[in-house]
């Protein structure tokens, strides 16, 4: 019998789309064409995070997905103020605060929502007052998830980083933050390091409603496109020589 419980939204993140594109500095691969192949395959919505130094995803890339995407986009990024006025000026349909430090490689654990309360509250009601969903990118912590509904951010999304580092105990942290998350009024995303292997046990937790994921999904689609492309590749440089 088919379960009667809703699954779980599926936001796919293309910054490494972009990671891969910068490296040459042209246009391919594009991230709105991964984004459309994306959403055409199933993803219930894009995310991209614009970070401070534009090391992936640059300005343009959200201007053009908000211009040709009619599906959900949901904007990572740091709380400052350039990052606001930007998110107010394209409206995306959400914003997911992240902490961002210049020298980590990618958002290594989450915002310190409870000792940064006087910082996050103008931004969650600035980006509220403009129609854009806001999230904050926590640990699932009681201290963080209070902070979070005091704030008045409708959204938590849970770093479930160290849950996909194998650390003891942090799937049963996971399901009772996801369970506050939801008593306190909250919908409750999770997402970072999830992969075909990890992913089950998190998509299973009732109280979460969304799951983000790049990384893996970019990788497995280098692996598992690789032999598509180079038999491609193959049967051009063969047929060049035959007509
Ligand atoms: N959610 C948030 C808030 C993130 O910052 C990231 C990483 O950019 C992800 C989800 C996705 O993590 P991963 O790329 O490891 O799947």
């Amino acid at each position: 019998m088919p379960s009667e419980r809703p699954t779980a939204r599926l936001g796919v993140n293309i910054d490494h789309v972009a990671t891969l594109r910068n490296a040459r500095g042209g246009s391919f691969p594009d991230p709105l064409e991964a984004a459309r192949i994306a959403l055409d395959a199933g993803a219930d919505g894009i995310t991209l995070h614009l970070r401070e130094d534009r090391r992936h995803i640059h300005d343009h890339d959200l201007s053009r997905m908000r211009a040709a995407l009619t599906a959900p986009i949901n904007l990572e990024m740091a709380a400052t103020d350039e990052m606001v006025q930007i998110a107010l000026r394209t409206r995306p349909h959400a914003c997911c605060i992240v902490p961002e430090h210049r020298r980590e490689v990618t958002t290594e654990g989450g915002l310190d929502a409870a000792g940064q309360m006087a910082v996050l509250r103008p931004i969650v009601a600035a980006l509220s007052a403009g129609g854009i969903r806001v999230s904050l990118f926590i640990d699932p912590d009681p201290a963080q998830l209070r902070a979070a509904a005091s704030l008045q951010a409708p959204v938590v999304e849970l770093h479930t980083g160290a849950y996909a580092l194998d650390r003891p105990g942090e799937l049963q942290r996971l399901g009772e933050a996801a369970a506050l998350a939801s008593a306190l009024g909250l919908e409750c995303h999770a997402g970072h390091g999830l992969t075909y292997d990890n992913v089950a046990p998190v998509a299973a937790l009732p109280d979460v409603a969304e799951l983000n994921i790049g990384h893996y999904l970019i990788g497995a689609a280098i692996v598992h496109g690789l032999a598509g492309s180079v038999r491609q590749m193959r049967a051009l440089i063969r047929a060049a020589r035959e007509g």
